[in-house]
Parts: structure tokens; C-alpha cells; sequence
């Protein structure tokens, strides 16, 4: 008669239905609060992770993308794909999920959906960044690309940076119809317009989320006053950019990691030895953020492994002692380590 499991069987999984209830019985905004907290904890510590480039699999159609980090303590991965046609068939662009382990012992510890969580951490570190990058008092944002993730944007920079205005573009009308519909409640002022250039009246920062498998020119130079702060995030793939390269040339650049920016970002319409800054060097106090009030600074974020380890990190906290996770039977577990086959065998009598 085979032993029931024991405890290190069962790994913690977080369903989409227990991350929307575990988000909804917080709150988003706290969420997406405390998440840059651990966002901003793991990027003052950045020297102490393993740093890869994330590994591409690119097709015709999009790309699926493994992303992985170590802090020594702990191993964790996300897979993410991004399928830009994927909304015509009624499949969402960017979906994920993620895993933290053990580094001692190599047994996981959670697995997680990451598709909501990847909007709350994009957005998290986002707001983040613009607050050592944004002009100060900024109160309006325009907000071009409004799609998945663009409610969570628009949250994340009231509650962190307080934005009191968003002004909502999209090429597809009905797509800013129901991001001003998600946002009603918000608290914020929501101005749907109906082109970039009107979207960008009065906005001391300019986002961009939007997805085309191409290089697309979402923001043209002469767009772009003086003083502004650009958070691009829909650059994220070879041949996908957003911005005009000669806006590129005006602003001082902030990125996650170099190496996978070189390739993925805005910047790689720009030759390999241009200056940028490393975010995390700015949130550890060693480089400077905005200097003054006429510069052009533009986070040119392809999102990183970092980011998603702290996330999962926080999801891991968040659900202990709740009922927000199953415990999922994942792991072989035989009584004897060495008798792999005999638990087999025996479960066939
Ligand atoms: N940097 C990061 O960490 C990060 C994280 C998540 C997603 N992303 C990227 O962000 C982008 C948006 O993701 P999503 O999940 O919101 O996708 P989505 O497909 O749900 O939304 C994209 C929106 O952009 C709009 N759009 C396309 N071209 C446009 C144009 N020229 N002008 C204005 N709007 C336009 C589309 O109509 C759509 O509503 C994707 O490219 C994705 O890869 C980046």
C-alpha cells in the first residue's frame, strides 16, 4: 500500500481566478504599490542576480520568450509570448505564467499565472521609474495603445506618481471606449481623444503600449516637446519599435538591462556604444535620474526577469495563510528517493 505524499509534493499554484480574487480582496492599486516596493528592493540589490538576455523564440506570427533570474536563495522563470494578431481571433497578446524555486534543494516553491501579473509589474515598474524620471508635479499622462495593459498603467502612475489626468489613444476606438469604460471608477479624469498628437496636449508623460510585429512609429519627433518623460513599452522585440529614432537622439535613455535592451528596445535603432543608464543604478542612488525640467527622459522598457521574480516573490507572501492557491500534486515523491520505478510499480497493483 503506497504512502500518501508528503508535504514537499505540493507546490502552491495560483489559478487565474485566485490571482484576480487575491488582487480584488487587496485592492489593485495596493497591489500594484507593493509590488514596486519589491520591484525597487530587488533593483537596489541588482549586483546580487544572475543577468541573462531573455531567451527568444521568434516566429512570423510573434514571439515566446523564457526568462530567467537567480538571487542564490531562490530560482525563478517566466514564460511570456507576444502575438500582436492574437486580439483578431479573440486571444490576448501577451499571456504567461511563472515558477519560483529553492535554489538549495531545487524543488519548486510556486506556480503561478503571470498574465495579470505581468500587467501589474510592467505597470508597477513603470511608475517606478517615472518617479526618479518624470518632471516633478506631473499630473497628466497620455496614454497611446489601449489595450491589456493599458488600465494597469493608468493605475499604477495615479497611485504611485500621482497622475490625476489620463488622455487615452488608440488606433482602434473601441479599444480607448473601454479602457475610459475599466477607468470609469478610477478616480481619474479620462479624456478619450483621436489622434496621438491631441492624446499628448498638456501630458508631462507620454506612454506608449502598443503592438505591431513591425517598426512602427508611434511618436514622431516633433510630437515630442522638451520636459517630457516617455515611458515606451511596446518596443520589445527586434524589428518592433515605437519611437522615432531622432527622439532617441534627444533624450537621455534609462533601461533595465543593456544587453537585452540592445536588442529588444527602442534602442536598437541606435548603434551599441550610444550612452544609456541603467535603472537600477538611479533607484541605488549611484547615477542620476532627471537633471533638469527641459530634459527628454525615456524609460525604454522591454521588461525584465528581475521584475518577475520579484513579483512571483511577492505573489508567495501574499497567499500565505489565504486560500488564494491549490496545492498541486507536481513533484514525484517516493517513500524510498532512490525507488523512483517502485512507486510507479506499486501504483499499478
Ligand atoms: N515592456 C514590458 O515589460 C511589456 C510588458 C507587457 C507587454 N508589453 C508590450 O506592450 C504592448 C501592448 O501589450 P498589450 O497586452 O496591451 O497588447 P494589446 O494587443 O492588448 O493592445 C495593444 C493596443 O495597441 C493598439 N495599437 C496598435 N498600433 C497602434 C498605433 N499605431 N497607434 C495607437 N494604437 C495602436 C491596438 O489597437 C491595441 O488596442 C505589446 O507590444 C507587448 O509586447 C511590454
Amino acid at each position: 500500500m503506497p504512502l500518501l505524499p508528503s508535504d514537499s509534493a505540493f507546490v502552491p499554484f495560483v489559478s487565474v481566478q485566485q490571482m484576480m480574487d487575491l488582487v480584488n480582496h487587496i485592492g489593485v492599486e495596493k497591489v500594484l504599490t507593493e509590488l514596486a516596493a519589491e520591484i525597487e528592493a530587488d533593483f537596489r540589490r541588482w549586483e546580487s542576480f544572475d543577468k541573462v538576455p531573455r531567451l527568444a523564440s521568434h516566429s512570423e506570427m510573434g514571439v515566446i520568450e523564457l526568462m530567467p533570474t537567480s538571487d542564490g536563495e531562490m530560482y525563478g522563470f517566466k514564460y511570456v509570448n507576444g502575438h500582436p494578431k492574437n486580439t483578431a481571433e479573440g486571444l490576448q497578446t501577451v499571456s504567461a505564467f511563472g515558477l519560483l524555486a529553492d535554489v538549495d534543494t531545487g524543488y519548486p516553491r510556486l506556480l503561478s499565472e503571470m498574465t495579470l501579473l505581468t500587467a501589474l509589474r510592467t505597470a508597477a515598474t513603470s511608475a517606478l521609474a517615472a518617479q526618479h524620471l518624470a518632471p516633478a508635479g506631473a499630473r497628466t499622462m497620455a496614454m497611446i495603445g489601449n489595450g491589456a495593459q493599458s488600465e494597469f498603467q493608468c493605475l499604477a502612475f495615479k497611485a504611485i506618481c500621482g497622475i490625476d489626468t489620463v488622455r487615452l489613444y488608440d488606433i482602434n476606438p473601441r479599444a480607448t471606449e473601454k479602457c475610459a469604460r475599466n477607468l470609469r471608477r478610477s478616480g481619474l479624469n479620462v479624456a478619450t481623444c483621436r489622434s496621438g498628437e491631441e492624446s499628448m496636449e498638456g501630458a508631462e508623460i507620454i506612454t506608449t503600449c502598443t503592438a505591431d510585429k513591425q517598426y512602427a512609429t508611434i511618436l514622431t519627433d516633433n510630437m515630442v516637446g522638451s520636459g517630457v518623460h516617455i515611458n515606451a513599452i511596446g518596443g520589445d522585440c527586434p524589428g518592433k519599435t515605437e519611437l522615432h529614432r531622432d527622439i532617441l537622439l534627444r533624450a537621455e535613455i534609462f533601461v533595465e538591462y543593456p544587453p537585452q535592451t540592445r536588442i529588444e528596445g527602442e534602442i536598437q535603432q541606435l548603434d551599441d556604444t550610444h550612452p544609456v543608464t541603467e535603472l537600477w543604478r538611479v533607484i541605488a542612488g549611484q547615477a542620476q535620474g532627471r537633471k533638469n525640467a527641459k530634459q527628454i527622459t525615456l524609460f525604454d522598457s522591454v521588461g525584465f526577469a528581475i521584475e518577475d521574480f520579484a513579483a512571483l516573490r511577492y505573489v508567495l507572501t501574499a497567499i500565505r495563510g489565504t486560500g488564494f492557491y491549490t496545492k498541486l500534486d507536481m513533484l514525484a515523491d517516493p517513500d524510498d528517493p532512490r525507488d523512483l520505478f517502485g512507486m510507479l510499480a506499486r501504483a499499478a497493483t
